[in-house]
């Protein structure tokens, strides 16, 4: 797909199977790419145009967990469900960190708290230099015009009873005195048209809208309010692929253009690739491995981030030929009774005696490498292409 094939503007309008393809990978390079990065030895990183800044967002050991309570012979067994156990991370300006793993990891449960949707267990999290978790819903409020987010389902998150011009508009009616009544309509138009749709749309409701569609829809209204980051929970995972190509270049164009910073969910390596300047592997409630998309992509150093990487689709013959896959045996371990030492250690083939005893630290132990939380983290050199 060429640079200009998607241009989010009513002339270039197009049906979801139009057109498939590649992410126009030069817009996420524009935006800025980790490799030319400064990092330190905690794997965190200047921002992607190189700057020392301070980060937009700082996650410190971020903690969720979800109480339960089991009825059995012995009385009520109290317990949790540990969804998120001690995630730390952060974010500039105009990066986006991809956030990976596979099902109930937590990725969910760092947006929610994030945008003070749940509270925290324990952890701060420093938005401009701001800790979200002590705010007061007053600010919790004016937050949100800060921080804002895509959701998975474009069906599911859109009023099917309102015109999208009033969808794309609502920001506004709940945070009045931005933008004036009488300016509403000419913003929405153009808030239509720079996301791929026509001016008039706005006088059309959700369901006459492709999947696609509706997700440009979503991406509309959470630009209304100017944010400063978006978080992006698996925002093309029920599209197709040719329809999750066009999307993702609409965010990275976005993000080029108004220096947006997105954090970036999926359960798909491949898919967090495509937009991602750093890509954070999680597994049970905790990051294992983050690094920079060629890091991880080329060089991963923990045992999970390669099975998952040994599991994805080669995109090129070399990768193909060279494939040996990791099959990962065993249950997931639950987060209710997560394994001691590292939670990976069930389902990892080099697992040996301190693995069940020491909890493996998130460090860099390669000079040229990035952190993973492995005792016996290795580089493994895979084809430029990755995904091998
Ligand atoms: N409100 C809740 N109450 C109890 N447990 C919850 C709640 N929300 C999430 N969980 C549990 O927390 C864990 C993490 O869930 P989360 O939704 O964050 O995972 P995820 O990585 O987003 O998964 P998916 O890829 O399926 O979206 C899961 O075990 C989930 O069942
Ligand atoms: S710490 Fe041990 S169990 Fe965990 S990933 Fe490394 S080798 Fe495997
Ligand atoms: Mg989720």
């Amino acid at each position: 797909m060429s640079s200009d094939s998607i241009r989010g503007r009513a002339d270039n309008r197009r049906t979801e199977n139009e057109r498939g393809g590649s992410v126009n990978r030069s817009v996420r390079e524009s935006a800025g790419n980790d490799s030319s990065n400064e990092r330190d030895e905690t794997g965190t990183h200047s921002g992607p145009l190189g700057e020392a800044a301070e980060p937009l967002l700082r996650v410190k050991d971020l903690v969720k967990y979800y109480p339960t309570e089991r009825k059995g012979f012995l009385g009520a067994q109290r317990g949790a469900i540990k969804a998120v156990d001690g995630v730390s991370f952060d974010l500039h300006r105009g990066e986006t960190l991809g956030l990976v793993g596979e099902t109930g990891c937590g990725k969910s449960t760092i947006a929610r708290t994030l945008m003070r949707l749940e509270e925290p267990t324990s952890g701060a999290a420093y938005f401009k230099g701001r800790d979200l978790f002590t705010l007061s819903k007053a600010s919790v409020q004016a937050l949100r015009r800060e921080i804002q987010m895509v959701f998975q389902d474009p069906f599911a998150s859109l009023n099917p009873r309102m015109e999208v011009g009033q969808i794309v508009a609502e920001p506004w009616v709940v945070h009045p005195g931005i933008v004036p009544k009488e300016e509403q309509r000419g913003r929405v138009s153009a808030l239509l048209e720079r996301v791929g749709l026509l001016a008039t749309d706005a006088n059309r409701y959700p369901h006459e809208f492709s999947g696609g569609q509706r997700q440009r829809i979503g991406i509309a209204r959470a630009l209304a309010l100017q944010p400063d980051l978006i978080i992006c929970d698996e925002p093309v995972s029920a599209l197709d692929v040719s329809v999750q190509a066009q999307v993702i270049n609409l965010l990275a164009e976005l993000q080029a253009e108004l220096g947006l910073s997105y954090i970036f969910i999926a359960h798909d390596l491949a898919v967090v690739r495509q937009i991602s300047n750093r890509v954070a592997v999680m597994h049970l409630g905790r990051i294992v491995e983050v690094g920079g998309e060629d890091e991880i992509y080329a060089r991963p150093t923990h045992p999970y981030t390669q099975a998952l990487l040994s599991a994805a689709p080669a995109p090129n013959p070399v990768g193909r030929k060279e494939r040996k896959r990791i099959v990962l045996e065993g249950e997931l371990p639950s987060p209710v009774n997560p394994p001691s030492g590292c939670t990976f250690r069930t389902r990892c083939w080099k697992a040996e005696s301190i693995c069940s005893q020491d909890r493996p630290q998130l460090i860099d132990r390669f000079d040229h490498g990035h952190p993973s939380a492995c005792h016996f983290a290795e580089l493994q050199i895979l084809p430029a292409a990755g995904m091998a």
